[in-house]
């Protein structure tokens, strides 16, 4: 019997290999530095959890509207007039069981056989996964040498143009990088893109977490892209409820309406109890999690200053999400055995012996790095940073 060739073709997502290897070790026992993880490790604000127990309890357990509650919709919408300075009508939203799902519906909605997405490196790893799923074809914009450089230009996005191009995918604040695209970088990429029949997706998920600057959207800074801009969005990161499973999209009418269909033939709905606690989250906004937001702000400084100590290491500038982008590579070109920057060798290692858990940057489109999740406590990041030092300077002396 035949398996679907383009389905077999995908791996499992890395990031998830590999916290289950990490949790393999912390139950047989040892103590694990995890910093795989891509969620904030404070739970949900309990106000927020008991708007969900009160409509439980109310028997809200039933099926709601596919695509999202009309009250759900109007919280999005008022969300992104306050929020990102757009405007949408309740026509242009769908709301699904979290981003990742959203991203994979509008990819199918959007994309055909042989269509080429253009999709800046380092990217989120499933990216690549769900545009091959939709039998498209992904083409990988390298990073810039220099770290310093603005992460994305106009003449970089050109460099990979074809007849087939279809669409782009920006993340800022952006997974795996931490880099924040800047207003005056979203500008001149938004009028480049002005008269360019191709989707815009832009992946927002992390946007409460700017620490560089504010957060733009470019579908505001550049009206003129109405047409072709999708907003994805969600509440796993900003307001830490990555097991609620609740993500969104915002966008042309048209897309909106294809990307519903799909969540008519699959999820369905969200749970309604979910929705209305979502709802609460969005009225309440950014103000919610602003000290947890602090908190993060302040450990990533920790970090970055412990990072900055060590030899022949660097980092991608962290500005936000809740990552930093560890540059090994000097360090693996005096490493024997670990040719071509292999970090993917280095990241078993570092886990194997010293039990510390970051994603090899080969996850993510770059060898060479690791990345590093900071959503964890200054103890934690203390130790796991030195036991990272002493794992570089292991095989530096082979
Ligand atoms: C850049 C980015 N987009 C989307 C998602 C999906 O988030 P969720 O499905 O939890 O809403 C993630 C999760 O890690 C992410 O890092």
């Amino acid at each position: 019997m035949e398996l679907s060739k383009r389905i077999s073709a995908l791996k499992p997502s890395p990031t998830v290999a590999l916290n289950g290897k990490a949790k393999e070790l912390a139950r047989a026992g040892h103590k694990v530095f995890n910093f795989a993880v891509g969620e904030p490790d404070f739970t949900t604000h309990p106000e927020i959890i008991d708007v969900a127990v009160q409509a439980l309890k109310e028997g809200k357990t039933k099926y709601g509207p596919a695509g999202g509650s009309p009250q759900l919709k109007d919280a999005i919408i008022e969300k992104l007039k306050r929020d990102n300075k757009l405007s949408f009508k309740p026509e242009q939203i769908v709301v699904g069981m979290g981003a990742k799902e959203i991203l994979f519906h509008l990819f199918l909605a959007t994309l055909n056989e042989g269509d080429e997405v253009l999709i800046p490196a380092p990217y989120w790893v499933s990216y690549t996964a769900q545009v091959l799923a939709a039998g498209a074809t992904p083409v990988i914009i390298p990073m810039p040498e220099d770290h310093q450089a603005p992460r994305l230009t106009p003449e970089m996005i050109a460099a990979h143009v074809s007849p087939k191009t279809k669409a782009l995918i920006l993340t800022s604040p952006n997974n795996p990088a931490g880099y924040v695209i800047k207003k005056d970088e979203l500008l001149a990429i938004g009028e480049y893109l002005k008269d360019k029949p191709w989707w815009l997706v832009s992946d927002e998920i992390y946007e409460y977490m700017s620490f560089a600057e504010p957060h733009h959207s470019i579908g505001a800074l550049v009206p003129e892209l109405h047409d072709r801009y999708i907003i994805v969005n969600g509440l796993s990161k900003g307001f830490a409820m990555t097991g609620w499973r609740v993500g969104y999209m915002a966008g042309p009418e048209p897309v909106a309406k294809l990307v519903k269909t799909l969540q008519t033939q699959s999820s369905t709905c969200l749970p309604p109890f979910i929705e209305l606690a979502s709802v609460e989250a969005l009225k309440r906004g950014a103000n919610l999690m602003a000290d947890k937001m602090d908190l993060l702000k302040g450990r990533k400084n920790l970090a970055q200053e412990l990072i900055n100590s060590m030899e022949d290491v660097s980092m991608v500038p962290p500005e936000g999400a809740f990552y930093i982008f560890i540059d090994v590579r000097d360090a693996l070109d005096k490493a024997p055995g670990y040719e071509n920057h292999n970090s993917f060798k280095f990241s078993e290692y570092l886990l194997d012996t010293h039990h510390v858990a970051m994603v090899p940057g080969e996850a993510f489109g770059v060898p060479g790095f690791l990345r590093l999740s900071y959503a964890t406590s200054d103890e934690e990041l203390k130790e796991g940073l030195s036991r990272l030092a002493q794992a570089l300077k292991d095989v530096k002396n082979g």
